[in-house]
């Protein structure tokens, strides 16, 4: 990112607007993850586990900051995700984004980090199935139609020839509104379903993305994950019965050390061994899918790393097309 002689003198603002009109796409999101995982597997990166405050119940402000020496990129992620405040009309994730020039650590732009919470994360998902997931997937099971089961089924769709999706969510209004959203956006069939249980026995590919919560609703089942079929976890364990979780034979994520620390927390109390983290089969220390008949899951966290590899590209963009605000420092 160039800005340098407006260095130490004022910071790029660019607001969710700006963010999303800046135009980086999924495929090039994924590419940026990709690249920012082989780092991590090769121990060239530095993350913290998440600190936190937790202000509500099952809610959480998270400082996440990351350094990627070999993409220039260093920064912290400040975002907070509130279960209810979608009953207030109000997103489940807001929070800013601070990048810093790695060489005199000034800040050197501030950024809405909504948009990129959504697209990575569903890039991380994407970038799992295609170590995880058999390449022929065509099916997708979405449980949660929230923001996180359109970033999700949006980065699926770069890298699978997927033909029909399965939405389901607790209000059943917004499962019919995803359907007809998504299958005109994204050209393929997708289908309400009433039942959780339509939309995971029906699919190669399961997206579980409704609340996190510390003591698992459970709902999934033995059973209900098809031979061959992959799985990743936006909201951690909270869909899954611990039976169903232990029938998988590969259980991934995208940082050890910080699934551990959430553990700590209360979190993942009944889960598989891990096989491998995201850095491990990028750069394929583990092995990804080696059996068709396998069942897998990742249980990506979502790593400040994830933000940080993304932000510069979203800056060199915005400064491309003349967007944001300049701010004095
Ligand atoms: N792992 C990560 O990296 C990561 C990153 C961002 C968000 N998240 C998590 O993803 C989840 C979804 O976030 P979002 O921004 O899409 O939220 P959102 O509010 O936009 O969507 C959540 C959807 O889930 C639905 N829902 C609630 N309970 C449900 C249930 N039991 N079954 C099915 N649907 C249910 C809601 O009606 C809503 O449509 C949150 O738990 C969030 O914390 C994870």
């Amino acid at each position: 990112m160039r800005i340098d002689s407006r260095l130490g003198k004022e910071l790029l603002y660019l607001s969710y607007y700006d963010v999303a009109s800046a135009g980086l796409g999924m495929a090039e999101i994924i590419a940026a993850l990709e690249g920012m995982f082989r780092e991590k597997g090769e121990g060239r990166v530095e993350m913290p586990p998440k600190i936190g405050i937790h202000t509500m119940p099952d809610a959480f402000i998270h400082a996440m900051p990351a350094s990627i020496p070999g993409q220039k990129a260093a920064g912290m992620k400040w975002v907070g995700g509130f279960p209810e405040n979608s009953n207030r009309g109000l997103p489940y994730i807001t929070g800013l984004l601070i990048l810093n020039d790695p060489e005199t650590g000034v800040p050197v732009a501030l950024m809405d980090c909504t948009w990129i919470t959504a697209e990575r994360t569903g890039a991380a998902t994407a970038l799992a199935a295609k170590y995880l997931a058999r390449a022929e997937s065509t099916s997708v099971g979405v449980l949660g139609c929230g923001v996180q089961g359109r970033s999700n089924l949006g980065a699926l769709k770069v890298l699978f020839p997927l033909k029909k999706a399965y939405a389901y969510d607790k209000h059943a209004d917004r499962a019919v509104r995803y359907a007809e959203e998504m299958s005109g956006q994204l050209g393929i069939e997708v289908v309400p379903v009433s039942d959780p249980k339509q939309a995971v026995v029906a699919s190669d590919i399961v997206v579980t993305a409704g609340p996190i919560l510390r003591t698992p609703h459970a709902t999934i089942e033995r059973g209900w994950l098809q031979e061959g079929a992959f799985a990743s976890l936006v909201d951690f364990d909270s869909y899954w019965h611990p039976r169903a979780l232990h029938e998988v034979d590969k259980f991934c994520t995208d940082d050890v050390p910080q699934l551990r620390h959430y553990r700590d927390l209360g979190y993942f109390q009944d889960i598989p061994a891990i096989h491998a983290d995201l850095g491990e089969l990028v750069t394929g220390r583990k092995a990804g899918r080696e059996k068709p008949e396998e069942r897998t899951i990742a249980c990506n966290l979502g790593l400040a790393l994830d933000d940080i590899a993304v932000a510069p590209l979203i800056c060199e963009r915005a400064l491309e097309k003349g967007i944001g605000t300049w701010l004095p420092l």
